[in-house]
Formats: structure tokens, C-alpha cells, sequence
């Protein structure tokens, strides 16, 4: 198994890049199915830990669509800390828009009811979610999930945009914290 070191923590490598590529082809053709002839969506990809997976799936988007980005975190080392910092504003209309909010990864669930219940406030025509990965384990939350792309035990994970303590977000595999 391929395995790598942050700090002092070892990882090894549980999702590759070839497996994610094919996770969001399969995601990108149900939002593309889902979303032909909607009006202009908007994607908000949540930062940080999003923008690999934005950046990949946007590209199989094939539809007009915007793309804009909020930051907000509510993870300090390897858990949640259960306190979700303010949304970062975002400029562009919601009102009556088609809204896809895309996570990297859903654990408790703590950011993406936050930001989904921000969202609702600006009146958009609707709200969807899509995450690239999902702890159904940790979750502790009611917010529908519409697209999902894998769901993962409930362990610590890095690479493809998530962090440990701000590392291991350029690593093209997804690795699991060895215990
Ligand atoms: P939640 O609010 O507990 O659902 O956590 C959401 C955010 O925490 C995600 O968008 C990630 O940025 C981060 N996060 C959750 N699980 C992990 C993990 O296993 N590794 C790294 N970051 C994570
Ligand atoms: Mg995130």
C-alpha cells in the first residue's frame, strides 16, 4: 500500500486518482440529466477542501452554469470542532436561481446545514447538494443529500483538496489516517 507521512501521522492510500476521475464522471452525468434546460445554475463550491472536486467536476458540467466560491470551516486537526465560522459573502444573485452547493467531503453534517440554511434565506428557486464524499456514520444532520459521490467509513481522510492541519490538499490519491 502506498503510504505517506504529515507531520506525525501516517496515511495510506484508500481512493485513487483513476477512482475519483470515475466517481465524477458518474456524478456529472446525473447533474447534467437533472439540470438540461434550467435556467443558468449556479454552482457555490465550499472552500477550501472543494476545489480539486470542483475543478473536476465542472468539467464534465455541460450546460450553462456560474461558479462561485464560499469559505467557511468548522474543522480544527483531524475533528470537527462543531463550530462553523461565518459564511465569507457571496455577491452574485440567489434570488430564483438554481443553487448547487458542492462539498468536498459531509461528516457531521455541521457546515452544509449552516450553508444550506444561509442559502435559503436569499430566496433561490432551489437548493441542491452535492458532495464528493459522505461519513453516513457522522452524520448528524436532516439535510437532503442529492448527489453523492462515495460514501466512506467514519475515519480521518487527506489528499484531493482535504487536509490534515494544511497538508496533503495537492495529493491526487485520497489517503486514511492509519491508526
Ligand atoms: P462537517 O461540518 O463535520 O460535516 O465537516 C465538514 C468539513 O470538514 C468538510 O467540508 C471538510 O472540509 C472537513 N472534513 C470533514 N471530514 C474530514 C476528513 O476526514 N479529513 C479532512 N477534512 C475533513
Ligand atoms: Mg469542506
Amino acid at each position: 500500500m502506498k503510504k505517506i507521512k504529515l507531520k506525525d501521522k501516517e496515511f495510506g492510500v484508500s481512493l485513487s486518482s483513476e477512482e475519483i476521475q470515475s466517481i465524477i464522471k458518474q456524478l456529472g452525468k446525473r447533474i447534467n440529466s437533472d439540470y438540461k434546460g434550467k435556467e443558468t445554475p449556479l454552482f457555490i463550491s465550499i472552500l477550501n477542501g472543494s476545489f480539486m472536486f470542483t475543478a473536476d467536476l465542472l468539467k464534465q458540467i455541460d450546460f450553462n452554469c456560474e461558479i462561485t466560491f464560499l469559505k467557511l470551516s468548522s474543522y480544527l486537526g483531524t475533528s470537527s470542532t462543531g463550530n462553523v465560522k461565518e459564511l465569507i459573502g457571496i455577491n452574485e444573485k440567489i434570488q430564483g436561481r438554481h443553487v448547487i452547493v458542492l462539498e468536498d467531503i459531509v461528516d457531521t453534517g455541521i457546515t452544509l446545514e449552516q450553508i444550506v440554511h444561509e442559502l435559503q434565506k436569499l430566496n433561490p428557486a432551489d437548493v441542491r447538494v452535492s458532495t464528493f464524499l459522505f461519513k453516513p456514520e457522522a452524520y448528524k444532520k436532516n439535510i437532503h443529500i442529492d448527489y453523492i459521490g462515495k460514501e466512506i467509513p467514519n475515519d480521518f481522510i487527506i489528499g484531493y483538496g482535504l487536509d490534515y492541519d494544511g497538508l496533503g490538499r495537492n495529493l491526487p490519491d485520497i489517503y486514511t489516517l492509519i491508526p
